[in-house]
């Protein structure tokens, strides 16, 4: 059943940052994986291939065969090299600090006339923990309330000051009126804040927060802030229940629904027939390293099938010990495995494919159809794309919409839900 578009809906594509192995087999060699010359590549193809915004996932440690570049300081870079595409670095709510986050994206959101968001994750990766001095990764529950908090005070920065507290000035003596300026105070479990901030009013009116939690705490925490959430669904029913699931509590927050967008993950291998798409989804999953790739899996959610049978199902001893700390992910994976009877090696390289995202093969008429079939369907409001090799994105991928940067040059993911200056809840003793 096809449901009525509110006026004006758009389909929304985000870029989704190349897997560890995108990289290897996009024709990137080794040595360019760190030079910014690919990724200035992506993103201009990104640009022109009418994306709205290039999102770029975050895990700040050693990864197992892989390791990602900070992506702000990336995406900051691609920002001078791209002139309207949305720019949404992940900084994550349990090792990060709320002003220095609020701060960065700000600045982000001022030099480029408002594209910036920022994706807020708790963090999955248990690992990292210990490089930012913490001994133990929080558990989930804490670290979705160490989140909430650090959301309410980034939002409350970015809302402290009022549209006319900036005056203006000559660039050498900037000027602006304090008394516009709403201190933010904040008095909680995880942080004690008495700031002023120092970056004036988003050209946007607030940056772009995206968020990325599927388990109930992490919807819940979505449907209270964020303008969109990134989730994984690789089914479009169970994607249609989690959207309405989702939308619901958008409401029941007194927000708007049509105000938040559900971006499921879509991995694409694209041919010109059936044949060819399959044989290039082969092609990239026939180059995957198994050892490794299981090794990564293991790390990433617990599911550790480095000494499993590769051509039997996944024992249940193995998915009972995974998802302590990517609780939602786990399970999609788990749940995608049941539901084809995937055996342990599907299952290892899926995951390293898309990583429990909805996975399409077909030619660039099927896939149109199928995104047009979960946008219209209540499924989804648009994608994080990822493709298995550069070059699908840039020749096969048009939006249905005509390039139009916005006046202002917003992120056109900006879905205009006024966002008055304010106070925090918990402030003011
Ligand atoms: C689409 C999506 C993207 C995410 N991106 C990141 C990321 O870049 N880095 C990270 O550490 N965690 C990431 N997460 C994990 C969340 O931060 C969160 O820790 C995890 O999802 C566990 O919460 P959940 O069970 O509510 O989903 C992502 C989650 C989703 C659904």
């Amino acid at each position: 059943m096809l449901v009525d578009d509110p006026p004006r809906r758009q389909l929304v594509l985000n870029l989704f940052s190349p897997n560890a192995e995108s990289w290897r087999r996009s024709g990137v060699d080794t040595d360019r994986a760190w030079s910014i010359d690919a990724l200035v590549q992506l993103a201009q193809d990104a640009e022109r291939g009418l994306f709205d915004a290039i999102f770029l996932a975050d895990s700040p440690g050693l990864g197992e065969g892989y390791t990602a570049p900070d992506p702000f300081t990336v995406l900051s870079i691609l920002a001078g090299r791209t002139t309207h595409l949305g720019l949404a670095p992940t900084l994550l709510t349990t090792y990060d600090e709320p002003y220095t986050v609020a701060r960065q994206i700000a600045t982000l959101d001022q030099y480029t006339g408002g594209r910036a968001g920022w994706n807020a994750a708790t963090g999955s990766q248990p690992s990292v923990a210990g490089n930012f001095g913490s001994v133990d990764h929080p558990d989930h529950a804490v670290r979705y309330e160490r989140g909430e908090e650090f959301i309410e005070i980034v939002t409350a920065l970015w809302d402290s000051w009022a549209p006319d507290a900036w005056l203006g000035g000559d660039g050498a003596l900037p000027t602006f009126d304090r008394s516009r300026i709403r201190p933010v105070r904040h008095q909680g479990r995880h942080f004690q804040v008495d700031a002023v901030f120092n970056v004036p009013r988003s050209p946007q009116g607030r940056p772009v927060l995206f968020h990325a939690g599927s388990s109930a705490v992490g919807r819940a925490q979505g449907a209270r802030h964020a303008d969109a959430i990134f989730t994984a669904q690789p089914d479009v029913d169970v994607a249609r229940a989690f959207y309405a699931d989702f939308k619901r509590r958008v409401a029941s927050n007194g927000r708007n629904p049509d105000h938040t967008r559900v971006l499921p993950g879509l991995f694409v291998a694209l041919g010109g027939s059936e044949a060819e798409a399959q044989a290039q989804f082969d092609e990239f999953t026939d180059h995957i390293d198994l050892d490794r790739a299981a090794a990564r899996l293991a790390v990433q959610i617990g599911l550790d099938l480095t000494a499993a049978e590769l051509d039997a199902p996944v024992a249940e001893s193995a998915w009972a010990a995974a998802g302590a700390s990517f609780t939602s992910r786990a399970a999609v994976i788990q749940a995608e495995a049941a539901a084809k009877r995937l055996t342990a090696r599907q299952v290892i390289l899926r995951a390293t494919a898309a990583f429990g995202h909805h996975i399409v093969v077909g030619t660039p008429e099927q896939v149109a159809d199928d995104i047009e079939l979960w946008f219209r369907t209540g499924a989804a409001d648009g994608f994080n794309y990822r493709a298995p090799v550069r070059q699908a994105i840039r020749h096969r991928l048009h939006r249905p919409r005509p390039a139009a940067p916005a006046a202002a040059g917003h992120l056109p993911l900006r879905v205009h839900e006024h966002h008055p200056a304010r106070p925090l809840r918990t402030a003011d003793p």
